[in-house]
This record gives structure tokens, sequence and C-alpha cells, in this order.
């Protein structure tokens, strides 16, 4: 990866944001306020913070897809600072491309990652479209990641930099390794507050758990953001829907 760091402050940030896409790291920081944090009143300018800047990364739970000791992305979504949703037709109607799959296939290391850890439900025939709609609906609200923001944008840095933010954020918020921690694992049952209390005293925040029927389906957790791209995890604003006993199903 190659690194700018220059125009950061203190050796701590730099260690940070050496995780994250590099373009991200080498532009805005001289025109933002130091420690830009989203939702709060340092957020500064769209391209310092997200203005939609509650960002929910969320993680499924599906049998037959992914690897068998792995959540899979659903999506990472920039909520309004009050938890309100941004609407089906996204932020930017010039960037509602129409061929995610193609686009992401001029990116081969992310695309490799996408096929394992974002595949649709709906199987891999569809994996296209799923990826068309997070990022129309999804991608294009996140506004750092406009191309004005960049300080020698090229195409399609805008794409590859959201989905390879949700899949370092997945990798980093491991929930199969998590709940292992908690000697949670797949093939049984376990209390919804144990389930949640597992996640939450590994990451440091409430996450919301969601489930279809008693099978266990998503985990969101949610962040503000800090310097662009340093996301810090907040407490749910939403209740789990879980109740009693959630089953975890072997895959
Ligand atoms: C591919 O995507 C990754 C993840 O966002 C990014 O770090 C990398 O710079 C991209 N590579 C190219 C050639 O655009």
């Amino acid at each position: 990866m190659k690194v700018s760091f220059i125009s950061l402050s203190t050796l701590a940030i730099a260690s940070i944001a050496s995780a994250l896409p590099t373009s991200l790291t080498a532009r805005a920081a001289d025109s933002c306020p130091a420690n830009a944090l989203s939702c709060s009143s340092t957020a500064g300018g769209s391209c310092c913070s997200p203005t939609n800047g509650l960002l929910i990364l969320v993680q499924q739970w599906v049998q037959g897809f992914g690897p068998s000791t792995s959540f899979t992305m659903h999506g990472l979504w920039p909520d309004t600072c009050s938890g309100g949703q941004t609407g089906n037709n996204g932020c930017d109607p010039s960037r509602q491309y129409t061929n995610l799959d193609s686009i992401l296939q001029g990116n081969s290391s992310l695309y490799n990652d996408m096929e394992t850890y974002w595949p649709s439900y709906k199987g891999a025939s569809n994996n296209g479209d799923f990826w068309t709609h997070e990022w129309g609906k999804h991608g294009t609200c996140v506004s750092t990641l406009a191309p004005q923001c960049y300080t020698s944008y090229t195409k399609y840095e805008d794409v590859y930099d959201y989905f390879g933010t949700a899949l370092e954020l997945r990798q980093k918020y491991d929930l199969y390794s998590i709940l292992k921690g908690a000697n949670i694992t797949p093939g049984g049952s376990y209390s919804a507050n144990d389930f949640e209390s597992a996640i939450q005293s590994s990451v440091g925040v409430k996450p919301k758990v969601t489930c279809s029927g008693s099978d266990l389906e998503e985990v969101w957790i949610y962040f503000n953001v800090k310097n662009t791209n340093q996301y810090v995890p907040v407490d749910s604003v939403d209740s789990s829907t879980c109740s009693g006993d959630i089953n975890y199903p072997t895959k």
C-alpha cells in the first residue's frame, strides 16, 4: 500500500490510518478541523466527515453462503445523525452505476474478497445486482467519498474505497471470532442477552442483533467517523429484534 502520512499530526493517528485506503489519508487533512468527528460540532465540511454521519456495518449469517467460519456483508449504511435512513435513490444521481460486477472486476484483489465475503443470498448470479444496489442506495451517501473530495480522483476510486473500507471493518469486527471467544459457536442456541453481551464486551458498544423467527439473521454495529476514515464504534440507536434463545446454525 502506498502511504502518505505527512499531513497527519500524530503517530497514533498514522498507525490507525495505515490500515485504511491511502487516498483517503492523503486528502482534506489541511482544510478539516483537527479530529473532525461526524455528527459532532467538529464535523467540518462534507469532505471532512460523512454528513450522514452514523454509519452501520451490517453483517449477516446466511446458511450456504460465505466461509463456514465467517459472517458475510450485507452493507455499510450511512444514516443521518439522528438515525434516519437516506432513501432508496441514494445521494448522487450522477454515480448511480448499473454494472458493479464489472466495475469491481477492475480491482482484482477487492473483487476476490467481494465474492468471498459479500455474496448475495440469492446466489452468485445476483452478486452484481446486490452490489449495485448497495452502492447506489448507500455508497453514494458517504459524502467523504465524493470525487471532489479526492486530490486526484481516478475513476471508481470511490467505489473501491467504499467496498474496501466495509470489508476492512468486517475483518476488524470479525463476529465469528468475537463470539467464539465467548464460547458461542455455530450449532447451538444462546440467550439473546448472552449473544449481545458477548459482542458488546468485545466491541465496547451495544450492537443491534436481528433474528428471523428464532434464527440469527444480522448483527449491526454503529459508528461515527473521525478524520474522514477512522470508524469509531458507538451504541446502537435501535433495539435488537431477537427474544428468548437465538439459534446460531452451522453453515
Ligand atoms: C483496490 O481496492 C482496495 C480496497 O479499497 C484499495 O486499497 C486499492 O488501492 C485498490 N486498487 C486499485 C488498483 O485501485
